[in-house]
């Protein structure tokens, strides 16, 4: 419904990213107390060129994953079912990428993990389309094609982000590396289309 504060509060409104009003603490406590640990995944990653290790769950399904898929089809409406996860680990600044190897993947639920405070994602728009991104694990492009369009703060809860358009996450500690949650949908919905089942049933 419309409000006369609407047009006011659209303009402060996020255009890439929108956080959710779901639980942290039980996902948080449980991949950094017992996932991370237990899986090793902080020696894989460190001991390889790796910056992510990545969790399909059609190879081995998670239960974590089946409370946040159950979560947000109660509080949202989503009828995606989530596809895998990734870990990440950052100890330096990202290079500029959008996500994907042969196709772009559109959208990412992100939760920070830890030393995410004075971090922060930089969506980008491309300033000459004619500049080909460099295809190697995900799409790569240099920062004189792009003009930096939005900054999501690091902040320990849900967000949705448009992984779709260049982007990366810099102010990274070497000593305190960031480690972030990233879920992937089944299907690969684009960023607009979770978006609009998250504002459309707020749960405010
Ligand atoms: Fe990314």
């Amino acid at each position: 419904m419309k409000s006369k504060y609407s047009s006011s509060i659209n303009k402060r409104m996020p255009e890439n990213y929108l956080y959710l009003d779901i639980p942290t603490e039980p996902f948080v406590n449980y991949f950094l107390n017992d996932y991370i640990p237990k899986n090793n995944i902080i020696d894989i990653i460190t001991s390889s060129n790796l910056s992510h290790v990545e969790h399909q769950l059609k190879n081995k399904p998670e239960k974590s994953m089946m409370d946040l898929n159950s979560l947000l089809n109660k509080e949202y409406k989503i009828p995606f079912k989530i596809e895998y996860f990734s870990i990440f680990y950052h100890s330096t600044p990202q290079s500029i990428h959008t996500d994907g190897i042969t196709q772009i993947r559109y959208s990412s639920l992100n939760l920070p993990l830890t030393n995410y405070q004075d971090t922060k994602m930089l969506f980008y728009k491309i300033k000459n389309e004619t500049n080909t991104p460099i295809v190697q694990d995900a799409f790569y492009f240099k920062k004189d094609d792009l003009d930096v369009i939005e900054e999501l703060p690091g902040k320990q809860q849900w967000v949705l982000v448009n992984s779709g358009i260049p982007h990366n996450v810099v102010c990274t500690n070497h000593a305190l590396p960031r480690i972030t949650l990233c879920v992937r949908f089944l299907g690969n919905p684009k960023f607009e289309l979770l978006k609009s089942y998250i504002s459309n049933n707020p749960i405010y």
